[in-house]
This record gives C-alpha cells, structure tokens and sequence, in this order.
C-alpha cells in the first residue's frame, strides 16, 4: 500500500483509507435519514479486517454514522491489532442530544468521551467538525473552536479537522456575482476562526475542472499546509455502475440515498452515459471503473489520503486490490471532458429545491 505524508497531521497514512460512514447501516438524526442500508455488522468488521490486513492505516468514522454503531466497529478492530500504527478520525456536530446545540462545550465534551469509548482508545489522531452550523447567528462558534483547542492542548486529539464545501475556489469569496460567493466567504471566514489542520472535501470524477486562475481548494491547503482528506470517490458507488439505470433503486427510510436525485432514473441514465464512454477507454468490468475513479482522485494531489466506503470484505478487497497503472494525462483530460458534460446533465435535472442536508447529498 502506498504511504502519504499528511500534511498538518505530519504523519504517514495509507493512500487509501477505510470510509466507514457505510458501515454504520440505517440511521436517522433529527428526522433526517443519514444511514446506509444493506450492511450486516459481521460483514462490515470483516472489511475493516482485510483492509487492516492488506496494510490500510488511516479510518475515518463519525460519533453520527449509525449513531455510535460505525465507531463501535472500528473499536473493535482497534482491540485486535497495534492502535499507534493506525490513524483514526472521528467527527461532531450533527448529534445534539439533550443540549440546545450539537456545539455547545459540554455536549462536545460528551460527544467525545462517547467516541473515545465506542472505540476504546484514548485519544483521536484527527478530530472533524463536522458540520458548519454553528447555530444562530453563529453563537456556538466560539466555544466550540476552543473546546476542540483545548482537546488538543490536552494531547487528546493530535490535529483538528474542518470540512470545505463540495465546489470551491477562493477567488469566488469576493466576486460578488458568483453563485457560490457567500459558500466561499463563509468557508474562508471560518478557515481563518478554526485554523483546522487537516480538510475534508469531496472529489471525483464529477467535479469541477477550475480555471488555472482560481484557487482551488487543493492549492489552498497545499499553500498553507493543511492535510486533506478526499471523500466520496466512488460517488456512492454510482461511478462504478453499482445501479442499473433501467431499475432505479429505491432506499429503506434510514437510508440517505432515498432523497439523492442522482439515485434517479434521469440522473442514472445520465452517468450510465459518461460510464459508457469510460468502459470503452479503459475496460468493461467494475474493477475497471473503480481503477480510473480511484487513480483519478490519487493523482489529483500526491499529498492527499484517499477515504473509499465499502460494507463488505469483498468490496474493500476488489477496491484495494484494483490500481493497476496510473492513468496517464490524456486519460485524465479525456475523463474530465467525458464526465462535465454528465454533470451538466445531473445539474440540469436536479430538483430545484432538493429536500437534502448538505453533508449527505455527496
Ligand atoms: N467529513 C465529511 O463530512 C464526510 C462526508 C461524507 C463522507 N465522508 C467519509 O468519506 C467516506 C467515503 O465516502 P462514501 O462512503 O460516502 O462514498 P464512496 O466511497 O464514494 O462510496 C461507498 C459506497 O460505494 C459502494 N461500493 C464501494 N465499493 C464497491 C464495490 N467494490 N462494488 C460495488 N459497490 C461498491 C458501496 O455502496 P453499496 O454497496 O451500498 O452500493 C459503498 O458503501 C465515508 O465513508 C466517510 O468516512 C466524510
């Protein structure tokens, strides 16, 4: 496996790291549905397992994914092999409890202990703020920044981690004409409040290709030293043609997928267009989608870790298993030509108000 070194952690990850949001099966949080269906616990430990097994050192979990069910897994692994080798993230923000706000000191200080606990360790290597509410009028900002401070002062948590927003670049922040201006500057505003040391952003091969004139979210962590975590690579399995456009699935409530348009027939179809393209170039099989998805998001920085979600051993072991040689920089342009027009596609037909948390529409 591929070692990184990742920047603000300082510390070598493997390149791929186990996603283990899947994991947690259904769940619902404040009436939202924000789970996954279909995974047997058994099953699930046994990927962490085999991905432990073919050398995988970095897993990133949530106190919300699957309400503590995720973390209780990955606490089980941690009991059965050499913790300090391991990186573990975990995240807050999303589960309030009985407090007034998911942010408020004592609720994170709970939330914490609860991680520490379902996972059986003593300290966390990255702490994520998960969310970027912070309450009214951002009251809970404050207490919150300096209670994760304090965890780390504390040697409680080695680095601090904050999310970007899905699209970004900072120029947008002061172009006031931009559709995504206010999401840049509020970024930026709490960029410079949290001082995080490690991002998460998603990335795939349907984001935006930016301008060489903008500064995209991966030159501003590399500008100021900031480690990042790449989510959602596989677009949930719909880059890898996990669903049949002709038989549009349809999700247990628990399942966030059921309100995700992309999970549509429409939006099926569009990126059943794009992979068709795809398996022409590079292969027909799933294992050579997932090759191209995951070289795509490896080769887009040399410093970033690469989070992949899976419920099966089987899953992890045809992903981990699947690299082969890099892709070479006409394949690079010729996927990113192929697959901004399927994402002008899934713009096109997205729902004007989508009913979806901005955390779990991927
Ligand atoms: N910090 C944040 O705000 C944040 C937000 C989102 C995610 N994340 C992290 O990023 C990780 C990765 O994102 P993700 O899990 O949402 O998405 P992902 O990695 O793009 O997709 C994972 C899903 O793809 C399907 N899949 C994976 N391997 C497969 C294979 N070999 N064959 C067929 N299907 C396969 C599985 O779904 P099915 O089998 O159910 O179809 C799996 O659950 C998360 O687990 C989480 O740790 C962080």
């Amino acid at each position: 496996m591929e070692q990184r070194r990742l920047p603000g952690l300082n510390r070598e990850v493997s390149a791929l790291g186990a996603g283990c949001w899947t994991i947690g099966g259904l769940a619902i949080n404040r009436g939202v549905p924000i789970g996954w269906a279909g995974v047997d616990a058994d099953a699930a430990f046994a990927g962490l397992v085999r991905a432990h097994d073919l050398g995988v050192t970095l897993y990133d979990t949530a106190d919300v994914y699957g309400l503590g069910r995720s973390e209780r897994l990955v606490g089980r692994l941690l009991g059965e092999v050499n913790r300090s080798r391991l990186t573990i993230s975990s995240k807050v923000g999303y589960f309030a409890g009985t407090a007034a706000h998911p942010y408020q000191a004592a609720q994170i200080r709970r939330q914490f202990e609860t991680t520490l606990d379902n996972l059986g360790t003593d300290y966390l290597d990255i702490y994520f703020l998960h969310v970027s509410d912070f309450g009214p009028g951002d009251r809970y900002l404050e207490e919150a920044v300096e209670t994760v401070q304090q965890l780390k002062r504390r040697g409680l948590i080695r680095a601090i981690g904050m999310r970007a927003p899905h699209e970004f670049a900072r120029e947008w922040a002061t172009d006031l004409g931009h559709p995504r201006a206010a999401e840049a500057a509020r970024f930026l505003t709490l960029l410079a409040r949290v001082q995080p040391d490690v991002l998460t952003a998603r990335y795939n091969l349907l984001s935006p290709i930016y301008a060489p004139d903008e500064t995209d979210i991966f030159d501003l962590a590399r500008d100021r030293g900031i480690g990042m975590l790449v989510k959602q690579v596989l677009g949930k399995g719909l880059l890898i043609g996990t669903h049949d456009p002709l038989a549009a699935p349809s999700f247990p409530s628990g399942d966030h997928r059921g309100q995700d348009h992309r999970f549509t027939a429409p939006a099926l179809q569009a990126i059943q267009s794009g992979l068709s393209v795809l398996r022409q170039r590079f292969g027909p099989t799933r294992a050579d989608l997932t090759r191209v998805a995951l070289r795509y998001a490896l080769q887009r920085d040399p410093a970033v870790a690469v989070l992949v979600g899976f419920r099966t051993s089987q899953q992890i072991t045809s992903n981990l298993t699947c690299l082969g040689e890099p892709l070479s920089s006409d394949d690079i342009g010729a996927i990113g030509l192929t697959m901004s027009s399927v994402r002008d596609m899934l713009t096109a037909s997205r729902p004007a108000n989508p009913n979806s948390q901005q955390e779990h529409s991927a």
